[in-house]
């Protein structure tokens, strides 16, 4: 029988060098011999892509954060169901470009009271926390800098603007706190190859 997999999430606001991050990993976890998936939320399986488009496009105000979060969970639900767990069963390390920590935030954060919301249905409906999350942290101005030059049609959550990343920061690093057997802190103002450095030496002692 195969061992299980394990799984690897990445968090931090936006522009904080996750997707650069998350491939050098995915390289070097692969260059030991490692099978790797890389995927990411909202997305990675067919239906959660679709949710993913009514998600990150159009006007800010689209979506109330109570809209957001049943269709946050309900992309996140299908990714776990045909790609997440599948890879995990079958031995495979999956690196997932957020996760439910991302809702936490930007959902159970954005309005008062709606973390509660937020972790019952994770309960209910994913009941899955990541073996291991990094968690980049930077300067939301750099942050957001990046990932407006960009020029993407997926910028919904970028124009709530550096007050929603301020904030964002802010309870990320809470969350570390809460989440201390899980959750990692890595500087994100750094260069790209010293910050892989740092992440691979903390994947290495969990995996190697
Ligand atoms: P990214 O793919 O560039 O990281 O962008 C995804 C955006 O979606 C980012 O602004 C954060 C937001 N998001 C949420 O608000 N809640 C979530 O649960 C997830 C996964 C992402």
């Amino acid at each position: 029988m195969k061992n299980k997999g394990y799984f690897i999430s990445f968090e931090g606001i936006d522009g904080s060098g996750k997707s650069t991050q998350i491939q050098k990993l995915a390289g070097f976890l692969k260059s030991v011999g490692f099978e790797v998936i890389v995927t990411r939320e909202p997305g990675g399986s067919v239906g959660g892509e679709e949710i993913r488009k009514l998600l990150l496009q159009g006007e800010v105000d689209r979506w109330s954060a109570e809209a957001e979060i049943l269709l946050f969970t309900a992309a996140r639900r299908d990714h776990l169901e045909k790609i997440i767990l599948p890879a995990i069963d079958d031995g495979k390390i999956v690196i997932c470009d957020r996760f439910t920590d991302s809702t936490r935030m930007y959902q159970g954060m954005r309005v008062p009271n709606l973390r509660n919301l937020v972790d019952t249905l994770n309960e209910k409906v994913i009941n899955l926390d990541p073996d291991l999350t990094i968690l980049i942290d930077i300067d939301p101005e750099i942050g957001l800098k990046r990932a407006k030059s960009r020029k993407t049609v997926e910028e919904r959550f970028e124009d709530f603007g550096v007050d929603l990343q301020l904030k964002m920061r802010k309870g990320f690093i809470e969350l570390a706190k809460e989440f201390g057997n899980r959750i990692e802190v890595v500087n994100g103002q750094q260069s790209v190859d010293k910050l892989a450095q740092d992440i691979c030496s903390l994947v290495k002692v969990k995996l190697l």
